[in-house]
Order: C-alpha cells, then structure tokens, then sequence
C-alpha cells in the first residue's frame, strides 16, 4: 500500500491520499490536544492506542449492522478507511453529566441521564465549535430531515452498544463523540472511537480512563489508555476460549 499525498493535518491524525480515489489514509499521531488546541503534548504509543481502539469498535459495531468506514489497518497506527465527505458536526452521546454540560445546566457531574442525550455541535474551530439543535443543522443544509433521523437513530444504537460492552469491562461510558460523513447517498460513521473521543469511570471508583486524566492532571494518561487496550484484549481472549 502506497501512502500518497498529505491532504489533511489534524490535531491528532494525519489523513494521506491512498492509490485508491475513494479511499484514505489515516495516520493516528502521538499528539494529544485539549481545550481547542490550548494544551499540546506528545505521547509515546497513544497513536497506536487509539488507532487499535478505533479499529477495534469499528468492527465491533459492523457486526452489529453499524456502516463505518474502516476497511483494515495498514499499521499498528494507520487506517485505511472509505473516503467519506464529512458532515461538520460532532454528535455527542451522553449517558452521565459530565464537562461542559455541568458547567452550562443545573446537572451533577455524573447525574444519570435517563434517556441518554444527544447533543451537536457545529466543527468550527475558530468559532469554537458552537452548539447547534435541529432546526439550525436544517437551516444551515447539513442533513435532511430523514438523515438527522436515520443520524439520531444511528447514534443510540452506538450508544447502547458500546455502552452494554463497557459496562461488562466494568467501566461505564459516560459519554462520546462521534462524526458522519456521506458516502453516495448513506450516511456512514467516520473519524475515530477512542479513549480521546470519550469519557470512561471505573465503574466502582470513578476513575477515567480517558482523555480527561490529561484534560485535568490526574495521572499517568498512557497507563490509563494501556488499562483500556488491556481489557479489550482481554475481553477478546474471552471469546475465543
Ligand atoms: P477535531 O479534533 O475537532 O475533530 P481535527 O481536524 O483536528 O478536529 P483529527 O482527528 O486530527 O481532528 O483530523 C481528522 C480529520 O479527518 C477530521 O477533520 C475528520 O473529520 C476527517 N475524517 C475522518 N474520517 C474521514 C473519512 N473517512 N473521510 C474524510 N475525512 C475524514
Ligand atoms: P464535552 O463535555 O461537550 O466537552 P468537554 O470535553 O470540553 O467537556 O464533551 C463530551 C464528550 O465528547 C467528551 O467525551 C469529549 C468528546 N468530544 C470530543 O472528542 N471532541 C469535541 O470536539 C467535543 C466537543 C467533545
């Protein structure tokens, strides 16, 4: 597999041109970023991390009757994935108050929110990624009505099924993000699923394993990512005993 042209350069992946037109490169760096690009650092093996992690529920989910667009990994860190025309909005799927939401709406953090709830917000950097509801994601041509739909009915059903498969890890899914793009005329998930693009508590101490240990200080960030690519492995192991 030759990997082409650099198109793209995010905050923590690389996308690259493949040989083939309708399909891309993914490269997941070691880089990890919070607060809109504010704090920068850089981790050995988070690109592989993450990039294992993603593949991992990627397949996960197409088992489940999920479109995605991963086809392989080409490396431990690079994904070749279905070119996708990427629809900006980041779809965040909430089971628990955490970050932003508590600071905004009277709720705890870690107040159970029963249905889950699901929130957009308009990818705009320089903007600072405002929130946008229904109406505004018609107004402003993103989706259809029947694709906000079909995105909306796409994003619980992810949500219970990552949410049941944490939960037998012993970790409770808090919440995540997750973003689509269109493929012809479907609507397919893209980007990634990681430790970066989520919140994860111990189920009985409420320790993360996710991006908020970095966010926030409260430890080592690598060992709890490996903690995570651990209990996957481990689940996997399990499957076929
Ligand atoms: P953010 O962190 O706010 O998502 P970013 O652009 O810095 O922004 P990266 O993950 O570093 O995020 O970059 C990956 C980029 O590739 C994103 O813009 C994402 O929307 C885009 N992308 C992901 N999957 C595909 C795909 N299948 N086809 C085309 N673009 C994709
Ligand atoms: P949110 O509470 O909205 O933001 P913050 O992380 O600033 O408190 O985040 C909800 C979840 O979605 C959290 O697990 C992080 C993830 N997320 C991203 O991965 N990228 C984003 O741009 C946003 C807004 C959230």
């Amino acid at each position: 597999m030759e990997i082409g042209e650099l198109i793209y350069q995010g905050k923590a992946k690389s996308i690259y041109k493949s040989d083939n037109d309708d399909e891309l490169i993914a490269l997941f760096r070691d880089d990890m970023t919070a607060f809109n690009g504010e704090k920068h650092d850089q981790f050995s093996g988070k690109g592989v991390y993450n990039a294992t992690v993603s593949a991992f529920f990627f397949d996960y989910l197409e088992k489940h009757g999920i479109k995605t667009h991963f086809i392989r990994m080409i490396d431990e860190k690079t994904m070749l994935v279905s070119k996708l025309e990427m629809i900006p909005l980041e779809v965040i799927a909430r089971n628990r108050a955490a970050g932003s939401i508590t600071k905004k709406l009277p709720l705890k953090e870690g107040q159970v929110l029963n249905p889950p709830v699901i929130v957009t917000d308009y990818k705009d950097d320089a903007k600072g990624d405002p929130a946008v509801n229904d109406d505004l994601i018609l107004a402003l041509g993103l989706l259809t009505r029947d694709e906000l739909n079909e995105a909306r009915r796409t994003t619980l059903e992810i949500n219970k099924l990552l949410y049941d498969f944490f939960d037998e890890l012993g970790l409770v899914l808090v919440d995540f993000k997750i973003e689509f793009g269109r493929r012809g005329n479907e609507i397919i998930l893209g980007d990634e699923i990681s430790m970066d693009s989520m919140r994860l508590w111990d189920k009985e101490t409420g320790e993360s394993f996710d991006k908020d240990v970095y966010r926030f200080n409260k430890g080592d960030v690598m060992t709890a990512y490996a903690r995570v690519v651990e209990k996957i492995i481990n689940w996997k192991k399990e499957q076929i005993k």
